[in-house]
C-alpha cells in the first residue's frame, strides 16, 4: 500500500494554454488509477501560503481538457522562499515563508504536489523538495525554454496563434504594398519567433539569439521591391537585440520574481526603419497575451494528458524533486537540480536555458528557404 492518498496540484507563474488538460489528467489519473483524493491549490504557491484551495473531482474538471488558462487560476509573485511583501513605508521587502507552506500541507494531510510551472514555478519546486517535500513538476510555457523537454505544452497551441497572424498581416501587407512587423514573445528564447515566422512564410525573422544589423533587413526588403515583392513580413521575438543594442523593457514588475518584461521591440524597429526606406510604410503589430490564450491544441492536449498522468505515476513510483518530460522522445523524469541548477534555495532560475541553436536544422531550413534573419 502507498502512503500517498491526497495529491495537491498548483498553476504557478504565467499561464498558457494546456494548464486545464493537465489538472485533469493529474486528477482522473489520481482518482481512477489510485483512489486518491485531490486537492487544488488556487493561484500557485499563494494558494499554498493562504490555504485556498479547492477539492478536485472528475465532476468539476469535466469538459476542460479544450479550455484556456487554467481553473485553479495563477501568479508569478508568489516565491515564498523570498516571498516579495510591502513593509509600512510600502517599501518592497522579503522574507521565507516557505515554513508556513509545509505546515499547511502537514494540516491537510497532502502526501505529495503537482506543481506545473515554469522556471521560477519550478526552481520552488527544487526548492520544496530540498525540505522534504514529495514534489513532482510539470514544465509548461509557450517560449519552449526548458531544458531537457523536446517541446513544453503550451508553445504549439503558440505557434498556431502566431501562424495565423502572419497569414492575416501578410495579405494586408501585399493590398498596402507595406512592410508588417509582428512581435512575438518568448523572453529571451526565440523558438516562438523562429518556428511561427518558418510555419507563416515570414521573409525576415529576428531573434534573441541572433543579433541583427538594421540595414541587412533594410536590404531584404529593397531586394524583394526590386522584384516586385512589395510587401516583407517580419517576425521578431521580444527579446531580439540589434549587433550595437540591447533589447527593448517594456516595464519592470518589481514585486515578480523575474522583474523584467519585455516589449515594444515591433514599434521601435518599425519607426526605424521607415527612416531608412525613404517612404515605404511601415507596421507593427504585437499579438502579446493572445498567444497564451485561448483553445488548447491537439498536440498539446495530449501533450498535457499524458505528462498529468505520468507525474502521478511518478509520485506512486517515489519520484520526488523530478519534472516529468517527453526528452529526446522518451518519456521520463529528469532531476529539478538538473533542469533548473543547483543555486541557492529561494534564488529564482532566470530559465531560458533551451535556446535556438544558431547554426542547428530550423535555422538552417529557413536560411535555405531564403529567411533572413538580419545578419
Ligand atoms: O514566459 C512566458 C511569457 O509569456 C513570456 O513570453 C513573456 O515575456 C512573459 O511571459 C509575459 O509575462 P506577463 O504575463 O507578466 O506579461
Amino acid at each position: 500500500m502507498s502512503e500517498i492518498k491526497r495529491i495537491g496540484v498548483m498553476t504557478g507563474g504565467g499561464d498558457c494554454s494546456g494548464l486545464n488538460a493537465v489538472v485533469r489528467a493529474v486528477t482522473l489519473t489520481a482518482i481512477n488509477k489510485y483512489g486518491c483524493e485531490v486537492i487544488g491549490f488556487k493561484k500557485g504557491y499563494a494558494g499554498l501560503y493562504a490555504n485556498d484551495y479547492i477539492e478536485l473531482t472528475a465532476e468539476n474538471t469535466a469538459n476542460i481538457l479544450n479550455q484556456g488558462g487554467t481553473i485553479l487560476k495563477n501568479s508569478n509573485k508568489d516565491n515564498l522562499f523570498n516571498y516579495a511583501y510591502r513593509d509600512e513605508n510600502g517599501n518592497i521587502q522579503h522574507k521565507d515563508v516557505s515554513d508556513v507552506a509545509v505546515q499547511n500541507l502537514k494540516d491537510l494531510n497532502i502526501d505529495a504536489l503537482v506543481v506545473i510551472g515554469g522556471d521560477g514555478t519550478l526552481t520552488s519546486a527544487r526548492d520544496f523538495a530540498r525540505k522534504g517535500v514529495k514534489v513532482i513538476g510539470v514544465p509548461k510555457t509557450i517560449d519552449n525554454d526548458v531544458s531537457y523537454a523536446d517541446i513544453t505544452f503550451g508553445f504549439t497551441t503558440a505557434l498556431g496563434v502566431i501562424c495565423n497572424a502572419v497569414d492575416r498581416v501578410r495579405t494586408t501587407a501585399y493590398s498596402h504594398d507595406r512592410v508588417q512587423i509582428l512581435e512575438v514573445m518568448g523572453r529571451n528564447c526565440g523558438w516562438l519567433a523562429l518556428e511561427g515566422g518558418l510555419s507563416g512564410g515570414a521573409d525576415v525573422i529576428l531573434l534573441p539569439e541572433i543579433p541583427y544589423d538594421i540595414n541587412k533587413i533594410v536590404e531584404v526588403i529593397k531586394n524583394r521591391d526590386a522584384k516586385g515583392l512589395y510587401d516583407t513580413v517580419i517576425v521578431v521575438s521580444e527579446g531580439a537585440k540589434p549587433k550595437d543594442g540591447d533589447v527593448v523593457i517594456k516595464k519592470i514588475v518589481a514585486d515578480s520574481a523575474d522583474t523584467v518584461r519585455l516589449g515594444g521591440i515591433g514599434d521601435q524597429l518599425a519607426s526605424q526603419l521607415e527612416a531608412l526606406l525613404g517612404g515605404k510604410e511601415v507596421r507593427a503589430t504585437n499579438i502579446g497575451h493572445t498567444q497564451r490564450g485561448g483553445e488548447t491544441c491537439q498536440y498539446d492536449r495530449s501533450l498535457c494528458t499524458k505528462l498529468g498522468s505520468l507525474a502521478v505515476d511518478a509520485l506512486f513510483e517515489g519520484c520526488s524533486g523530478e519534472m516529468v518530460t517527453i526528452y529526446n522522445a522518451v518519456p521520463q523524469t529528469v532531476s529539478l537540480e538538473k533542469v533548473l541548477g543547483s543555486g541557492a534555495t529561494g534564488e529564482t532560475s532566470k530559465g531560458g536555458s533551451h535556446n535556438v541553436d544558431p547554426n542547428g536544422f530550423v535555422v538552417k531550413t529557413a536560411r535555405n528557404t531564403g529567411i533572413s534573419f538580419g545578419d
